[in-house]
């Protein structure tokens, strides 16, 4: 894919597509050039209300314009500036266009612009035979983007390029077969890592079994494939005492075990290893892009599958920890093999904090929807930081609470603790579960079920797998290296 820069609409050559943005009213948001006259009759009929991301294809001069709506300029943000500009791509793809230039506005808006238009680019392709297809839809080759501030921002454009290639590498994990995500994983990260500032140690079946990390054991035990749990470290400032630690749930398939789930709730779980491809692809782009902050990412990978040799219901389990676990229910195996993960970190990774991504529980799309995921957290000031990335990558979070009575839903008479405790609250309680095994140290939790994977596109989340967390979490270790 081709990117190119231009400071203002005299210096574009040629083009496929241009796109002009327009305020809701018909208040143009840049400069017309020798459009303007071709343009204003369209804005006086009313035909095009610039309502955000509506879009008016039309020709003016001799040329294919496309007019793009960003929604009323007293309301403008970041969020409705990429949802715009996401349209327009959207557009451009519909007419089988492969190449386009988008007119920028003035202000500090390059980032959510790119990012709006970049995310967009995306789709999920490869099994698609038919290339004439409708929904098989071609993406763009080249991106113009025109703008003095545009220009401005070269660093600012490589950057991006690393989060987005990121945010899609994600999506591509995700999107991928069940049965090829493992090998897929351990192939993806040997070839990016290698070279860079980065240590990557995969603990096989073997090594589990010697460290007596018999959660992620006992999940994987009716899985064809073998468990593991891989660590990626990258030292971006050495003398620094800081260590985030990021992990991400890895269940390659979730059949719910023996307490399978129907058919409605099994049609997604091959996204059920977003987490740990969100904690992989944020440790991609950091070490890419150099930040200086330490990060690990740790992702326990297992497949929750049914066979004679499945984890059962009502036998116990010792946990890396040594807390014991009576299994209520195999579908609840999210919780187990993050918790052999947490208490690893806790244990030997010397954490600073530790953040955790999950796809955890239906509960959480319950409560917040498709569009929002369930932060838990006790400590005031990591809440503060998630939250301030979230409304600045618009990667919406909600804090919900700990509520330690819920903890009773826990008690077991023959273990320490049973690994579900009900549906209802069934967020909180995942929460809960979890916090004995990460004790003291400061932690997050963060449920992403609904946001990791859509049934529908959304604006500019194409398909399905979204790449959730991965520029939420590049923010947030931002923040913690003091970058913001
Ligand atoms: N992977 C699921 C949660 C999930 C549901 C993710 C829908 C994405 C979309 C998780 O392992 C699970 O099955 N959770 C159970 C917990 C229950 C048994 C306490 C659930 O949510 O029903
Ligand atoms: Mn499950
Ligand atoms: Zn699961």
């Amino acid at each position: 894919m081709k990117i190119e820069l231009f400071s203002d609409l005299n210096q574009l050559p040629k083009s496929d597509l241009l796109v002009f943005p327009f305020w809701e009213k018909g208040e143009s948001a840049s400069d017309l050039g020798r459009f303007k006259s071709g343009i204003e009759p369209i804005l006086k009929s009313g035909d095009f209300k610039a309502r955000n991301g509506e879009t008016f294809l039309c020709y003016v001069e001799g040329l294919r314009i496309a007019l793009l709506g960003l929604g009323k300029k007293s309301d403008v943000n970041s969020e409705s500036l990429r949802r715009a500009y996401s349209a327009a791509v959207r557009l451009a793809q519909l007419k089988k266009i492969k190449s386009a230039q988008f007119v920028c506005i003035e202000g500090n808006h390059t980032q959510a612009i790119f990012e709006g238009i970049f995310l967009s680019n995306y789709a999920y392709n490869k099994w698609k035979s038919d290339s004439f297809h409708e929904v098989c839809v071609p993406l763009l080759e080249t991106i113009g983007l025109i703008g003095t501030e545009a220009v401005r921002h070269e660093a600012l454009f490589r950057e991006l390029q690393v989060i987005v290639s990121s945010v899609h590498w994600v999506r591509d994990l995700v999107n991928g077969n069940a049965d090829d995500k493992l090998d897929f994983v351990l192939h993806e990260i040997k070839s990016i890592f290698s070279g860079k500032k980065v240590r990557v140690e995969i603990f096989d079946k073997q090594k589990l079994e010697e460290l007596q990390m018999g959660l992620i054991l006992a999940v994987s035990r009716g899985a064809p494939t073998e468990p593991c749990l891989i660590q990626v470290s990258y030292e971006g400032n050495p003398g620094s005492p800081e260590h985030v630690v990021l992990v991400g749930k890895g269940v390659t398939y979730d059949t719910g075990g023996f307490s399978i789930k129907p058919t409605e709730g099994m049609l997604t779980m091959k996204c059920d290893m977003s987490g740990a491809a969100a904690v992989l692809g944020t440790v991609r782009a950091a070490a890419e892009l150099g930040l200086k902050i330490n990060v690990t990412a740790l992702a326990p990978m297992a497949e929750n599958s049914i066979d004679g040799k499945s984890y059962k219901l009502g036998d116990v389990y010792r946990s890396y920890s040594g807390r014991t676990v009576e299994i209520n229910n195999t579908d609840a195996e999210g919780r187990l093999i993050l918790a052999d993960a947490l208490a690893f970190a806790v244990k030997n990774l010397g954490p600073s904090c530790i953040v955790d991504v999950a796809t955890l529980t239906g509960a959480a799309i319950i409560a917040l929807g498709d569009d929002i995921s369930a932060l838990f957290s006790d400590d005031q000031k990591l809440c503060d930081q998630l939250l301030s990335s979230a409304a600045t990558t618009g990667e919406a979070l909600w804090r919900l609470p700990l509520v330690a009575d819920y903890k009773d839903a826990y008690k077991s008479e023959i273990a320490d603790t049973v690994n579900s405790g009900g549906r209802e609250g069934g967020a909180i309680k995942a929460a809960l579960f979890l916090q004995p095994f990460v004790g003291v140290v400061p932690w997050a939790h963060i449920d992403l079920a609904g946001p990791a994977y859509l049934n529908k596109p959304k604006h500019y989340n194409t398909s399905k797998a979204t790449g959730y967390g991965v520029r939420l979490l590049l923010d947030f270790l931002r923040q913690r290296a003091g970058h913001r």
